[in-house]
């Protein structure tokens, strides 16, 4: 095929694909079933679109920044405990980015590692999406990534959704996989709250930790077993006043011409008891939903792999659907809550352990604010 006509049958592919999103209808263009009614405070379409997406998940890679902090350290800086911390959220530790070391740093090393395991040349990947509320850069940190990768020839851009943006950036992209759009895609999910949270506030300092992971994705050839069975997604502004991070810039006069304002955000606030009751109620629902639109059961699940939050948050939900605490990944206690970073700095320790393995059926939700919630049921490799 001429480059020009190969060119245009991608522009095609990708306007099409533009065209369903837009109306929030992420589905594979193909299928023409009527939408379902819209519920309040969700994204919806109709739950048949919702189903297998023909992609792979080929690699993953992860990172964390040296500096590893243990809860003990933090009695020096806020009036808490080991036990405190331990006993109410599961995490032991935490690793936080020093000064010289930058988000896109820790997204690149994951990016590489999940490449090579993948055996992809980083020429090869078209489409670079990267999950952040915290990058180097605010005008988006993916495109500076796929640079130092080398993934020249990708488009990257970053997706902002807390901590369910790595669940989110891999339903999209899975999207673009699935309908013919682009071959490889790259999903990363980065975060350093560290940067954004008050160090002299004992509600939230004692959470977050600091990290990256990245999974490769391709599409899936004809007659390949899908990775994506089944997925939902959805978010609720109304509960954004419960988790924060907002813009507070000083007030600035520009001579007599106008008021503006300088740029800073104000640290991270949260309403812990209600995002908690957030989590336990909509992860489970929001798990079996995905799990309807594979045709599936908890039954057919090897592994549940949620956003690391708080264990108690993942025992109740575990709990609520009936699967079995082993089968439940976490890496909680060593890394805290990294935001975008958790579900793949946690997939990716399981699958280089040998826990996880090809063909292995994971059910993953991410949650957080937004709010925002979503689930994916994959099949790894
Ligand atoms: N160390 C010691 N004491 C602390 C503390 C800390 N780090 N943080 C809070 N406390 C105190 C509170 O001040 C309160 O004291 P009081 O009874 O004298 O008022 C007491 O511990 C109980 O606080 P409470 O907020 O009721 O605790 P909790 O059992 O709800 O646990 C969270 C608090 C934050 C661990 C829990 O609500 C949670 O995990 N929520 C979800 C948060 C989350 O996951 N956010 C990110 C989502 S992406």
């Amino acid at each position: 095929m001429a480059p020009s006509s190969a060119r245009a049958l991608r522009i095609l592919a990708l306007l099409l694909s533009l065209s369903s999103s837009a109306g929030f209808h992420l589905a594979a263009p193909s299928s023409h079933a009527p939408r379902r009614e819209r519920r309040a405070g969700s994204i919806s379409a109709d739950a048949s679109k919702r189903g297998e997406l023909q992609v792979r998940l080929l690699g993953i890679g992860a990172a964390a920044p040296e500096k590893r902090v243990p809860n003990s350290e933090l009695e020096e800086l806020v009036d808490t405990s080991d036990e405190w911390i331990a006993q109410r959220t599961g995490i032991s530790c935490r690793h936080l980015l020093a000064p010289e070391e930058g988000l896109s740093d820790l997204a690149t090393s994951a990016v590489k590692d999940a490449l090579e395991q993948a055996g992809v040349e980083a020429a090869d990947v078209d489409l670079v999406i990267m999950a952040t509320s915290s990058p180097d850069d605010l005008f988006g940190d993916a495109a500076g990534v796929a640079r130092s990768v080398g993934a020249t020839g990708a488009v990257a851009f970053d997706l902002t959704a807390a901590c369910s943006g790595f669940l989110f950036g891999i339903n999209t992209a899975s999207q673009f996989l699935h309908n013919g759009a682009y071959e490889t895609a790259v999903v990363i999910g980065a975060d350093a709250l560290s940067r954004w949270v008050d160090w002299s506030d004992r509600n939230t300092c004692v959470l977050f930790g600091d990290g990256a992971g990245a999974v490769v994705l391709q599409r899936a050839a004809e007659g390949e077993a899908a990775g994506v069975l089944g997925f939902e997604m959805h978010s609720n502004g109304a509960g954004r006043e419960d988790l924060n991070l907002p813009y507070d810039g000083d007030t600035r006069e520009l001579a007599s011409i106008a008021t503006v304002t300088t740029g800073k955000y104000t640290p991270i606030a949260m309403n812990g008891k209600e995002v908690y009751k957030f989590a336990t109620t909509c992860v489970p629902k929001v798990l079996n939903e995905a799990l309807e639109n594979a045709e599936l059961t908890v039954d057919d699940v090897d592994w549940l792999l949620m956003h690391q939050a708080n264990i108690r948050i993942m025992e109740t939900v575990a709990k609520k659907l009936k699967i079995p605490m082993d089968k439940v990944l976490t890496n909680l206690a060593e890394y805290g809550n990294t935001s975008a970073g958790s579900i793949p700095l946690a997939l990716n320790e399981a699958v280089r352990e040998g826990k996880v393995k090809k063909g292995d059926v994971i059910a993953c939700a991410g949650f957080g604010a937004g709010l925002s919630w979503g689930s994916a049921i994959l099949r790894w490799g």
